[in-house]
């Protein structure tokens, strides 16, 4: 090779390490700036895209393409998904408006409809003053294990407040809000086989509470007000965790009612209010009352009613007991086609409500004798320790229901320990 070649060589190398560099140099860059996008991304504040029902996301389409956010959008949704995000009270304020549209209130605060400010709409229950430094140490906790649970019939936690001034939860909303509404409305805006359905899905619900979750969920407080309805009649239960956070501690436990804390009279198990051993199987019985209000489409105990009729679950008892299924039938408006699953309800709730609670199924049993999958014995009377003298009365006085060995003179949501004596106190 001559010297201009040898030196036309060594130039054409150097400049293709020189374009080599720079490739390596712009891929480099490239890489970096990627990997910064996508931290910037996870401090993103929150920022909501539907209403329908889909969890918020955090967005950070603004800055790349639809293609390049999915992995972050995927995995920000999976956090939200794991664990509440925690809101300040400025922030409540804002999504509530300065909570100007109340929905409701309950045993443990009040519920008011809020917005992200994505559009997404919320529910936010503002809880009720009270608690201590170890009940709030708690709060935090329980919140973490509440918040994890991820199913379809059950409400959605997406968030919590938790300020000196303000504790607050933030659910998904509802937008058909409770079964209660649609139950016991003289409209019957449901049909009886959408009822069914309802019945079914709540009862995976608490299922899921019971065996499915990390800790063993007991509701407590089972009953239509705590059964919400999504836009397409999903039924979600409600409230599951509140009893358990306002049990933690005796003083928090005390300022809440406790008919909150320990269901409400009329579909509360008999050992709530006994000194009897409390387990999961109080759930049981009052989704048994839950399905009898479904059958009847009426409050169990209605004083309106003809005597025979005033508490509805013996009425279907005795019915059952003579083995007239058709007026039960009849009076539930439930079709010829519709027999075999009106009468498989009748049954199940019947089982539910055992006073023995070993005799009521699990929640996996209810839901598998439900949905038909398995032959149902003929249930036992559940109301074999009540005496007609101990029946009812009247709905703001409460003289018992379904344990009836209650005499109890408050109204329904006082405490009710100081007042209620029970038969076994006399
Ligand atoms: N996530 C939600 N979406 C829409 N509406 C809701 C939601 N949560 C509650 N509500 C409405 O607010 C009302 C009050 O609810 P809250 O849970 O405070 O009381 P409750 O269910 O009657 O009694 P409890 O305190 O025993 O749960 C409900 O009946 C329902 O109509
Ligand atoms: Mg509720």
């Amino acid at each position: 090779m001559s010297g201009p070649q040898i030196a036309a060589a060594t130039s054409a190398t150097l400049v293709g390490a020189i374009i080599l560099l720079t490739v390596a140099f712009l891929i480099t860059k490239f890489c970096r700036k990627k990997k910064l996008q996508k931290n910037d991304a996870s401090i993103l504040p929150v920022k909501t895209s539907s209403s329908d029902g889909t969890p918020p996301n955090f967005s950070s389409k603004s800055e790349g393409s639809a293609t390049e956010a999915e992995p972050i959008e995927r995995f920000l949704d999976e956090v939200l998904r794991d664990r509440p995000v925690r809101f300040t009270p400025q922030q409540l304020i804002a999504f509530t408006e300065n909570y100007s549209v109340k929905l409701g209130s309950g045993g443990f605060g009040e519920v008011y409809k809020g917005q992200f400010p994505g559009g997404m709409h919320i529910a936010v229950k503002v809880l009720k003053a009270g608690m201590d430094k170890r009940a709030e140490e708690q709060f935090v906790a329980e919140v973490g294990t509440i918040g994890r649970t991820c199913h379809i019939n059950l409400v959605r936690l997406y968030g919590f407040c938790f300020d000196k001034a303000l504790k607050a939860l933030l659910y998904e909303f509802m937008e058909n809000g409770s079964l209660d509404h649609y139950i016991f409305d003289e409209q019957n805006r449901l049909e009886w086989p959408k009822l069914h359905e309802i019945a079914i899905g709540t009862a995976k619900g608490i299922q899921y509470l019971h065996d499915d979750c990390h800790q063993k969920i007991v509701h407590y407080d089972i009953k239509p007000a705590n059964v919400l309805l999504s836009r397409d009649l999903i039924p979600k239960v409600a409230d599951f965790g509140l009893a358990k956070l306002c049990e933690r501690d005796s003083d928090s436990y005390n300022n809440m009612t406790l008919n909150a804390a320990r269901g409400t009279p009329g579909y509360a198990a008999p050992e709530l209010w006994k000194p009897f051993p409390v387990t999961h199987k109080c759930d049981v019985y009052s989704f048994g009352m839950l399905l009898f209000e479904i059958l009847g489409r009426r409050k169990n105990l209605d004083p309106k009613q003809s005597e025979s009729k005033e508490w509805f679950p013996r009425w279907v008892w005795e019915k059952i007991e003579k083995g007239d299924m058709e007026s039960i039938l009849s009076l539930s408006g439930i079709s010829e086609e519709d027999r075999e699953r009106g009468e498989r309800m009748c049954k199940v709730a019947l089982w539910c409500v055992q006073y023995e609670a070993e005799a009521r199924p699990s929640m996996s049993s209810v839901v598998r004798m439900l949905e038909g999958e398995v032959e149902i014995d003929p249930p036992l009377n559940p109301f074999l320790y009540l005496t007609q003298s101990e029946v009812l009365v009247n709905s703001d006085q409460w003289t018992g229901t379904a344990t009836n060995d209650l005499t109890w003179t408050g109204t329904a949501t006082n405490d009710l320990t100081s007042k209620g004596t029970s038969k076994d106190q006399r």
